[in-house]
């Protein structure tokens, strides 16, 4: 059953950002998707006891618990499983990576975070598995930015996921609201690129059919 890993060892690159847009994506998509948030500050959670008895589930599993927390939720019938990892946790992302079949790794394609990327691809590298670097955050008429960070991605052996995020207070308003982009705006920038990573995510995974978008909560 088709997991994906949201890793990055930068503290706020938009892990749980990423995680909660593709989960809910998923749900409106009409599959059983699961947030599994190992992270101790356990920000996942908290969105979903934001947002109350709405898709997706979040449950919170320590690292060491990751495998067996999949297995169950494979057990129970889940269609895609999201694991939201902390930062600077070698222990945590490594599991998570061990865990799933699609790693994606959320950067903002500044120097500094880009430099955080080398641990990651290292973490990739031991366990023998790829990533895809989703520039996050990025700011308009950026084109030169984004081409040296993903010159970057690729000198360092990564994958450059084909779909980013630009910088839109649409993410930013809806997490803090327990909802996500299309749900306060359907129609808006941030909406539209949680479709297509949702396209992109499920092509990747092998998971057939419906849209990831919605107007209202599943
Ligand atoms: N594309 C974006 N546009 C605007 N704001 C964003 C975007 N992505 C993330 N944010 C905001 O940036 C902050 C950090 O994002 P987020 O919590 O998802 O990062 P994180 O990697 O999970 O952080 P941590 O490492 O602490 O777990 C949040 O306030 C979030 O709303
Ligand atoms: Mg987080």
């Amino acid at each position: 059953m088709p997991t994906v890993a949201i890793v990055s060892q930068k503290g706020g690159s938009g892990k749980t950002t990423l995680a909660i847009h593709l989960a809910t994506a998923g749900a409106y998509a009409g599959k059983k998707t699961v947030v599994v948030d190992t992270d101790p500050q356990a920000t996942a959670a908290a969105w979903a006891d934001w947002r109350g008895d709405f898709l997706p589930e979040v449950v919170t599993s320590p690292p060491a618990r990751l495998a067996k927390t999949v297995e169950k939720l494979a057990k129970k019938g889940a269609d895609l499983i999201v694991i939201d990892t902390p930062p600077h946790a070698d222990a945590s992302a490594r599991e998570a990576i061990k865990a799933a079949d699609l790693v994606i790794v959320p950067t903002r394609p500044r120097a500094f975070d880009l430099h955080a990327l080398e641990a990651t691809a290292e973490m990739l590298n031991y366990v023998g598995k790829e990533g895809h670097v989703l520039m996050n955050g990025v700011p308009a008429r950026a084109t030169k930015m984004i081409e040296d960070a993903n010159a970057r991605v690729v000198e360092l052996g990564l994958k450059v996921c084909p779909v980013s995020f630009g910088e839109r207070a649409a993410f930013h308003h809806a997490s803090g609201d327990g909802e996500v982009a299309t749900e306060i705006d359907p129609e808006s920038k941030a909406a539209l690129e949680v479709q297509e990573l949702w396209k992109w995510t499920a092509k990747q995974t092998g998971i057939k059919g419906g849209k990831g978008g919605g107007k209202k909560k599943a």
